[in-house]
């Protein structure tokens, strides 16, 4: 067994100096291929343009609850943690307010059946959706007391998915494996938990980008007093695996 197996990096959370009004860190590089994951912080009363991309596809996750967004015919004010996608190739600008935002960037790599199912006819539109708003669901692997939310349902970007856990200890994420999808986590603020995979334990804390190792057995453990919150980004191999979401996934009762 590798001595660092489930793979982990963490934001460098020191100060940023006055004269920088960008803070970025690539995450993870080259883990998952295809998969591109990088965190920024825009000072406050600064902006940052997202140039166009050529067969990627670009998901930003807002983790601060205010910020403006623009694109080509848009504006948006936000006024909470939200989730965006911009729906074609046109440039995005995200604007800080009063406070510093940050937010994670991930990219992935289209391929041409991807591109097809995409509709890039939209100009300037995108994909929008608070974290207070994602639709919760069930699931067998996890207690009944653990909220599950969905940001990023199926079909908006081609292959990806991506959603929220949220649990008090003590409780768990039951033992699974799903070989046709690569799972990252990041950990949400005072996320505190165990990630096992295979024969690996390890800390997962806040403001940290873990992957779960291919298609290794999985659980999560959170102990007694700790808090558990992290989002999960799933990336399947191919069109069809995706239905596992459906499979997996149950409605809430309520
Ligand atoms: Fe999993």
């Amino acid at each position: 067994m590798m001595k660092d197996y489930i793979k982990t990096e963490q934001v460098i959370s020191h100060p940023l100096p006055e004269t920088e009004e960008l803070f970025t860190q690539n995450l993870l590089s080259n883990e998952i291929k295809g998969v591109e994951t990088n965190f920024y912080i825009i000072k406050k009363q600064k902006e940052h343009t997202f140039k166009p991309l050529n067969r990627r596809a670009r998901v930003l996750i807002i983790l601060s609850n205010s910020a403006v967004v623009y694109s080509k015919n848009y504006s948006y004010r936000l006024k909470e943690k939200a989730v965006l996608v911009p729906l074609d190739n046109s440039a995005v600008t995200i604007e800080s307010t009063i406070h510093n935002v940050e937010l994670i960037e991930v990219l992935t790599d289209l391929t041409s059946d991807d591109l097809e199912k995409m509709n890039f006819t939209n100009q300037g539109k995108f994909f929008f959706r608070y974290f207070s708003e994602g639709v919760t669901y069930r699931e067998k692997i996890k207690s009944s007391k653990t909220v599950n939310r969905t940001f990023l349902p199926v079909n908006v970007i081609p292959r990806m998915v991506l959603g929220s856990v949220q649990t008090e200890g003590p409780d768990q994420v039951k033992a699974h494996r799903h070989p046709m999808l690569e799972q990252l986590f990041w950990g949400l603020p005072g996320n505190h938990c165990l990630v096992k995979a295979d024969e690996q334990e390890k800390h997962f804390g806040e403001k940290t980008l873990l992957h779960i190792p291919h298609g290794s057995e999985h659980s999560i453990k959170v102990e007694t007093g700790k808090h558990m919150h992290y989002l999960w980004l799933d990336f399947f191999q191919d069109l069809e695996s995706v239905s596992y979401i459906d499979d997996a996934h149950l409605p809430d009762k309520d």
